[in-house]
């Protein structure tokens, strides 16, 4: 092996891979190799990736990440996703052939070709590869920013052979990378990582669908009603939650699908119809996962159902759907980001 590649053995007999120079990190490399390492974040936050190192040294590129607990710490966990090889490594992890990638992720360049604001806060970006775009419907990549800085983004559109990747991004106040992206011209190029997550469309599934987004959340689940809206005739309850009636967003999208409107509804909902801002509004109010519950509760145990928004949105969900009405875990999809 040369300087720059590590072996990294996993303890008891479950296999090995190689960490290369271009892998950014343990879960990368793996993932690269086909091992189904668990995770869903990719970037430090919600502590499904953790490791112990047994031998070798490693370095943490994230000491202080939320992902790992004090008790977590203490015990010498490490997150797969925060960690890099310095040599050949053995690690303890439980590996799951369900966590193991259908499109291994690949860095690869892109070049920006256009982008288009959607609301005032949310804009769609075109990128454009080389080589053919390959994900699942529902998958995120990982944005590489030229001041190092790495962002974890949904893709809006499909494969395709043209190397489109598309993105709908959330302009976050005094967030950097997001604000970088905004300022990005089109002919600007950055590096991409992915496909990364396992929120992605069960193609082999028939039940109903139901996509449940609010702000950014919006571009796996259009990804994922893309996927499914060509067929006319299949079910799918689309939910897009914003704060005013100026936040929502999606119908140009859905409505250019073959199912809108017969297999394929729309529900836009608002959360704030006093603001100045939702004049006008006359459709479902309240959150989200409010109007879920009143709209189509009842149906909601016998379909696979798909999320992806802010924290607070996706907290009252899991506690919607598996808490209040049972819903088999296998049939509820969603990453959690930080
Ligand atoms: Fe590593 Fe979330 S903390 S995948």
């Amino acid at each position: 092996m040369t300087q720059n590649a590590q072996v990294v053995t996993i303890d008891g007999g479950l296999g090995s891979f190689v960490q290369g120079a271009d892998d950014a990190s343990l879960l990368q490399a793996a993932l690269r190799c086909g091992i189904g390492l668990p995770y869903e974040c990719s970037s430090g936050g919600c502590g499904s990736c953790r490791i112990q190192v047994l031998e070798g040294e490693a370095e943490s590129l994230w000491p202080d990440a939320p992902g790992l607990s004090p008790r977590d710490r203490r015990k010498g966990l490490q997150l797969a996703c925060q960690t890099r090889a310095l040599g050949d490594l053995t690690i303890k992890v439980s590996t799951d052939a369900a966590c193991a990638p259908k499109v291994p992720p690949k860095v690869f360049g892109v070049v920006l070709e256009s982008a288009r604001d959607l609301t005032r806060d949310i804009r769609e970006f075109r990128f454009r590869a080389s080589a053919p775009a390959v994900f699942l419907p529902g998958q995120y990549a990982i944005l590489q920013l030229e001041d190092g800085q790495r962002r974890c983004y949904s893709m809006s559109n499909l494969a395709n052979d043209e190397g489109i990747w598309e993105f709908q991004i959330k302009r976050v106040p005094g967030g950097k990378a997001s604000n970088a992206l905004f300022d990005m011209a089109p002919g600007g190029r950055l590096r991409v990582d992915g496909p990364y997550g396992l929120a992605h469309l069960v193609a082999e599934s028939a039940r109903p669908v139901v996509c449940i987004a609010g702000g950014s959340g919006l571009a796996p689940m259009i990804s994922i009603a893309r996927a499914l809206g060509a067929d006319p005739e299949r079910q799918v309850d689309f939910f897009y939650g914003g704060r005013t009636a100026a936040d929502v967003c999606g119908a140009d999208h859905l409505s250019a699908l073959p199912g809108w409107q017969r297999g394929l509804r729309f529900h836009p909902v608002v959360s704030s119809p006093d603001d100045p801002l939702s004049a006008g509004w006359t459709g479902e109010t309240g959150f989200v996962h409010e109007v879920v519950a009143r709209g189509i509760g009842d149906r909601l145990a016998d379909s696979e159902i798909y999320f992806a928004g802010p924290p607070p949105m996706a907290e009252a969900l899991q506690r919607l759907l598996m808490i209040e009405l049972k819903v088999p875990f296998g049939q509820i999809h969603f990453d959690r980001f930080f």
